[in-house]
């Protein structure tokens, strides 16, 4: 695992849209495994302005977003659908027809998660996957468990997730209850992640993935055993690490 400390951030936006960009230019037709939350929207902007300033070209890229809310339609204003497009797809030469995500609307969970395998099967898997983490260690929306999810799974949201995404809703009853996600195996199977975290009410589930027993009750200690792990992370988030 290679951990780039940032000042604050600025810094971790910065340094995370570095190693994005170095992969769209290194290879312009990539798949990016894209991720949603407070925690990528800088990164996001800087990657916009690289592009205005004629610096990325998205034209041949492909995107796979980690997860979406069950139940919301693309047009409100909390789906991961919505966030994507206002945060980057809106903003860059991205064709929409190349940009995926789960279908929070398809009831059917299992014949949404096995769409949503073969889309990532069919775009010919994940060059580069972003993650961010939850206070809890989880990664997409695995959320800790006896056991790690495999592939794209319909998940319950645990109490702590459900407060926590509680701030971009109107009220905690209107947090949806559950999500779709890929699942521990879909994203270990790309070929790089990325994963920025920043603040200090991080800093516990950082250090339980980097430096803790590999358990499914901390979804991101897994990544300990992925042979291509960057993680970009703020002073506040590895606080409680000795680096
Ligand atoms: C959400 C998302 C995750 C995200 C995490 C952290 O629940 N499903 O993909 O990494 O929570 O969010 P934030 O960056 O807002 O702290």
């Amino acid at each position: 695992m290679k951990i780039i400390k940032a000042k604050d951030y600025q810094d971790m936006s910065r340094k995370a849209a570095n190693i994005i960009s170095a992969q769209v230019i290194l290879k312009p037709d990539c798949v990016l495994g894209l991720a949603t939350g407070s925690t990528p929207i800088g990164m996001y902007e800087k990657l916009v302005e690289r592009y205005n300033k004629g610096d990325l070209d998205f034209g041949d890229v492909t995107t796979v977003n980690l997860d979406e809310y069950k139940g919301l339609p693309k047009e409100d204003e909390q789906s991961y659908y919505y966030f994507m497009h206002s945060h980057l797809f809106d903003y860059v030469n991205i064709n929409p027809d190349r940009t995926f995500l789960p279908d929070g609307m398809n009831e059917d969970p299992d014949a949404e998660c096995e769409r949503y395998e073969e889309v990532i099967r069919s775009v010919g898997g994940v060059d580069l996957q972003l993650l961010g983490m939850g206070h809890n260690g989880h990664i997409g929306f695995n959320e800790p468990g006896e056991e790690f999810a495999k592939g794209t799974h319909c998940v319950d949201l645990q109490p702590r997730t459900i407060e926590a995404n509680k701030r971009f809703f109107a009220s905690a009853e209107d947090v949806p209850r559950q999500a779709y996600s890929m699942g521990i195996q879909t994203i270990m199977k790309a070929k790089k992640i990325l994963v920025i975290v920043s603040g200090e009410d991080k800093a516990e589930a950082l250090k339980n993935s980097l430096f803790g027993p590999v358990t499914p009750h901390v979804p991101g200690s897994i990544l300990q055993m992925h042979p291509d792990v960057t993680i970009v992370a703020d002073e506040a988030a590895l606080s409680k690490c000795n680096l």
